[in-house]
């Protein structure tokens, strides 16, 4: 089972090479040190609706500063997609192996038990302009092989999706989520809670 810090000092080992019709083709591989840069780019260029969608402490350098020194740190594995040639981020694939005490509260609602040893959590976030071309499709096979050599066989949406994203419900449902209930955020919106049990895909 692969640990953070040896996937910090070999990244290689989950780097992925995908063609895609409308550029040379991204690489799926491990968030790095020297990505500050670009990562603060790629935060900065999220629209306001899918900062909506997908929220992060912050859409800066300083945000991206703190996704690239947390590398190994602490419970969360970030991976990237980086568009070929122009060496763009244009996906920040988010993979947690904790667990809070409010997902595991919601689960047991809905009579699941979570566990840190088979489950993790997940949460994409793709570029606008590379969003609904079905990019996330290509990608999450690619993310249960990483889930699944992380030793977990279940992924768990991070913080649920929002009951209007239909895009991104739409596409958990056709890749195999589950909805497995629902809550009220803080602010009073709508979120659903989704799994994909790794043990039932290919
Ligand atoms: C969510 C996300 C990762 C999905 O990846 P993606 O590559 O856009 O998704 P796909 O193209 O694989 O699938 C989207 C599906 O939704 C459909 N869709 C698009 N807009 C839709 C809408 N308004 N209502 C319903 N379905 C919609 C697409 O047609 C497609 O389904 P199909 O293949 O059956 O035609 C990506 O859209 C994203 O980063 N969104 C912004 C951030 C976000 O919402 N993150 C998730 C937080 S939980």
């Amino acid at each position: 089972m692969l640990t953070l810090a040896e996937i910090a000092d070999e990244p290689l080992v989950l780097t992925r090479h995908l063609a895609l019709r409308a550029v040379a083709g991204v690489v799926f591989r491990p968030l790095a040190h020297a990505d500050t840069e670009r990562l603060a780019r790629f935060l900065g260029g999220l629209s306001p609706e899918s900062r909506r969608l997908s929220t992060f402490d912050g859409y800066d350098v300083v945000a991206a500063r703190e996704l690239c020194d947390a590398i190994a740190r602490y419970d969360k594995l970030r991976l990237v997609l980086e568009e070929v040639p122009s060496s763009r981020i244009v996906g920040l694939l988010e993979v947690g192996l904790a667990l809070t005490p409010s997902d595991i509260a919601r689960y047991r609602e809905a009579g699941i038990e979570l566990s840190e040893l088979t489950d993790c959590r997940f949460g994409p976030t793709l570029a606008d302009d590379y969003q609904g071309q079905g990019v996330g499709t290509l990608i999450l096979p690619l993310v249960a092989d990483v889930a699944r050599r992380l030793g977990r066989t279940r992924i768990i949406l991070w913080g649920g999706v929002l009951a209007d994203n239909a895009r991104a419900i739409r596409h958990y449902e056709k890749n195999g989520f589950r909805r497995v209930g629902s809550f009220a955020g803080v602010d009073g919106s709508l979120s659903l809670d989704m799994m994909l049990d790794l043990r039932r895909i290919p």
